[in-house]
């Protein structure tokens, strides 16, 4: 259950990025909800923090130590059992170590789907899209995974277990408690079992890969789709054309079917079970709108290899941007309607004090989410990396304040981000949040420095 060895800590200890290496005094890992209990307990004993830590795919070193003297990593993956699925219920409860593909996978073999779908599904878990509140691709249609959550156990900081794995859709009987947890980073408890929504499987999907005049003629066509497709629209992906050219350095042998040198793509799928035929749907609404200009050229997959192939595009651009080296990634929220406003702004900024660099925006549109991210030559030194990363999150930071927007519309905080995210707290904010964690875990065991800094010990009645 205990790993102390150094070359048995190493995976656990650095980010999936590979951006930073630390340490930890142990990785623990428990396989059931008792163990994790107890595991809480003697780390209390000993003065010990924890860090839980799910696949370790997040993108903002919540799931690593900082302090790696005093901290130990708690990972679920052994906890990875899928305790039950209920078709007729439309719901499942699973281990949080579950791999979330793994649960798609599990579910899909009884004719449903678990909508949550990241680029990282074959290895995040339940627990950790949990402790994000993850968001991903088919957002847009089925929301957050806050929307996907019935019912969670959770381990609490004093190693009691809060039993709440209902699977009620509809249940007003005071606060809802499992709210606190989710997107809480693990900062509050250690999710340990999930009750997850499911829904019955589309059996019709059709995905296309379209080139757009620009990112305000992708807003004009999301928009106008969200009209014309009856509410199954399940996901609506922008991409530059740098993006091609990234999938394809990670990727050499992916098939091309769309000339490379568009202004922008889209990438747009609708899904759907039953009686109704989504081909002629996405066959009528793409006649109407390359007839009316809003798009210059596109193509639909006709098989389910074509369309993963078109998909591969979107999962390979990150990929891309991880061979350039280390590079400044964001995660960006603004109000739909200001989304190209945002764009051009911000790429403007970056382009005028950072020439040498490459800005890149992408992502999912229909939330108005956008990663924004600056990539420094391929020769810079690591010196040089570093002061274009620090300067361009300065640029683009401040440009997401003068729209109003999110610094994290999906990732989280962790420790990447904390410093930004308490400039930006309003005092009654950061008190609440202080008074949270002071009364849940006075410790401070649970993931200290994630997401808020050490708590001040705020007196509750100033909030
Ligand atoms: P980890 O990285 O292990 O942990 C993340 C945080 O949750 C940490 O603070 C950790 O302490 C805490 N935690 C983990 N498990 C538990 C638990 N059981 N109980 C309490 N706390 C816990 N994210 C998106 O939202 N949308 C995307 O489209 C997306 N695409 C991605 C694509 C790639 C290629 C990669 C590498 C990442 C992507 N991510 C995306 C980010 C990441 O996959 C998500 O944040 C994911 O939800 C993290 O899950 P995890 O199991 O890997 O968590
Ligand atoms: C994506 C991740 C990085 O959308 O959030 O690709
Ligand atoms: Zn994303």
């Amino acid at each position: 259950m205990v790993i102390t060895d150094h070359a048995g800590k190493a995976g656990f200890c650095r980010d999936w990025m590979g951006d930073v290496i630390s340490d930890a005094v142990a990785v623990l890992r428990p396989r059931n909800t008792a163990e994790v209990s107890m595991a809480v307990l003697a780390c209390r004993d000993l003065g010990l923090s924890i860090i839980p830590q799910g696949g370790n795919t997040g993108l903002v070193l919540g799931g690593i130590p900082d302090h790696p003297s005093n901290q130990v990593i708690l990972s679920l993956e052994r906890m990875n059992r899928i305790r039950s699925i209920d078709i007729d219920d439309f719901s499942a409860v699973v281990d949080a170590g579950c791999v979330l593909a793994t649960v798609k996978d599990a579910v899909a073999e009884q004719g449903m789907i678990f909508p949550l779908a990241l680029g990282a599904q074959g290895s995040c878990q339940i627990g950790g899209n949990v402790s994000t509140n993850a968001g991903g691709l088919n957002v847009l249609r089925y929301g957050m995974t806050r929307d996907l959550v019935l019912g969670l156990e959770v381990v609490l900081p004093n190693g009691k277990v809060l039993e709440g794995l209902s699977s009620l859709r509809k249940d007003n009987r005071g606060i809802d408690l499992k709210q606190l947890f989710i997107g809480a980073e693990g900062m509050l408890g250690i999710v340990t079992g999930v009750s997850i929504k499911l829904m019955p499987a589309p059996d019709q999907i059709e995905t296309a890969l379209l080139g757009v005049g620009s990112l305000e003629a992708a807003v004009a066509l999301y928009r106008r789709a969200r009209r014309d497709c009856c509410d199954l629209m399940s996901a609506f992906e922008f991409m530059p054309p740098m993006a091609l050219i990234l999938a394809k350095e990670a990727m050499p042998d992916l098939d091309m079917p769309i000339a490379m040198d568009y202004p922008a793509y889209v990438l747009m799928e609708i899904s759907a079970s039953g009686l109704v035929d989504v081909g002629d749907l996405m066959q009528r609404f793409l006649t109407n709108v390359m007839e009316e200009g809003h798009v210059i050229d596109g193509v639909i997959a006709s098989s389910s290899t074509q369309a993963s192939n078109l998909w591969k595009i979107r999962e390979g651009m990150v990929e891309g941007q991880a061979l350039r080296g280390r590079h400044m990634r964001t995660d960006i929220s603004v109000p739909l309607s200001r989304l190209s406003d945002f764009v051009a702004v911000a790429e403007e900024a970056v382009r005028a004090k950072l020439p040498e660099c490459v800005a890149i925006s992408y992502g999912h549109v229909g939330d108005g989410n956008v990663h924004l991210n600056v990539l420094p030559p391929m020769d810079a030194s690591e010196a040089d990396r570093t002061k274009q990363i620090d300067y361009a999150k300065k640029i683009v930071n401040e440009v997401v304040d003068m729209f109003q927007g999110s610094i994290s519309a999906e990732h989280g905080i962790g420790r990447l981000k904390r410093d930004d995210f308490e400039l930006r707290l309003q005092n009654t904010q950061r008190l609440l949040l202080h008074t949270l964690k002071n009364a849940i875990d006075p410790l401070q065991m649970f993931n200290p420095n994630s997401q808020i800094s050490i708590a001040e010990r705020d007196d509750a009645s100033s909030v």
